[in-house]
């Protein structure tokens, strides 16, 4: 990589940021594309009440392509921007921002990345069909609103705390009218009955992370015709996964969900078509490294 007076700059800003994939991946993509360009990690406080302001006035005043905003700073970032994309107003949401001449929009790609994920690994589609998505914090809200637009015939949402979940299907039933929207809770199998014609359950949660122990969901109820996805990528294989596996289930891991929101962004500050294997192999090699 050669730095001169040329070179773009984009980045993430977040807090924690050591454990990002993103460098990797879209510094790849950058020099795969032949552009003079880098991607940089930012650790912006979460506990420094100016920091997020000031970081995202750098942006503009130093003329960044654009940043991708990651946890905990999705949800405030909206506030510093100068517009926000209809679905990422919808979701309350913003993981990546591009600089327009000095105007900053935000944008967030990361339930589209999802099922673009979805779609090329396994070939699942969603309209008319059975979801179960466990969890109702922000990534199951963008993963939803994503769902909803592609018409499912049905979406149970299942949480540990289901008022978050009613709250949840509140915010988009009376807009997304063609899908059935129900709330289940997590505990103890509550939801089992959901389970024995759904076509595809993903959990949303950071449980099954690496040392978050492992979701337990009964798979024996699910029908053989089930897919069993898991955004959580470190590891690649969750506990959600293996049993899913040894069910002969079709699973879907959450590395491609993380490569295709970062070759949306791509796409977005560059307008030039993203290098998506280029990107999902320094990915898969990032992660292996850590
Ligand atoms: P994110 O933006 O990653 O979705 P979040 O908004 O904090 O993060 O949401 C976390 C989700 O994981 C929630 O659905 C949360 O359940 P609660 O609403 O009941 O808190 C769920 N979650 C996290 N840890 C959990 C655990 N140990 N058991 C069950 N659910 C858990």
């Amino acid at each position: 990589m050669k730095i001169n007076g040329h070179t773009k700059i984009t980045g993430i800003f977040g807090d924690p940021i050591v454990h990002t994939l993103s460098p990797a991946m879209q510094n790849a993509a950058f020099k795969a594309v032949g552009l003079n360009a880098v991607y940089v990690p930012f650790h912006v406080k979460a506990d420094d009440a100016g920091a997020l302001k000031a970081a995202v006035e750098g942006v503009r005043a130093m003329q960044f392509l654009g940043v991708n905003i990651t946890i905990p700073h999705k949800e405030k970032v909206l506030r510093y921007l100068d517009e926000i994309d209809p679905h990422a107003a919808d979701i309350g949401a913003v993981n990546t921002i591009v600089n327009r001449n000095g105007r900053l929009v935000g944008y967030n790609t990361d339930g589209a990345g999802y099922l673009l994920s979805l779609r090329d690994e396994t070939g699942f589609r969603i309209a008319r069909k059975k979801i179960i998505i466990i969890g109702a914090g922000g990534a199951a809200r963008g993963i939803l609103y994503a769902m909803l637009g592609m018409k499912p015939s049905s979406v149970v949402l299942v949480n540990r705390t289901i008022r978050r979940a009613t709250v949840l299907a509140k915010a988009f039933e009376a807009r997304f009218t063609s899908t059935d929207i129900r709330t289940s809770a997590l505990q103890r199998g509550a939801f089992i009955e959901h389970l024995f014609d759904a076509d595809l359950v993903v959990n949303t949660t950071s449980i099954g992370m690496m040392g978050k122990g492992d979701l337990d969901i009964p798979v024996e109820a699910l029908p053989p015709k089930a897919i069993v996805s898991d955004i959580v990528y470190r590891p690649l294989k969750t506990g959600l996964l293996k049993a899913a596996e040894k069910r002969r289930l079709v699973t879907h891991g959450g590395l491609g969900m993380l490569v295709r929101q970062g070759a949306i962004g791509f796409e977005l500050w560059t307008g030039k078509k993203a290098p998506v294997r280029v990107m999902a192999e320094a990915a898969l090699k990032a992660l292996k490294q850590k």
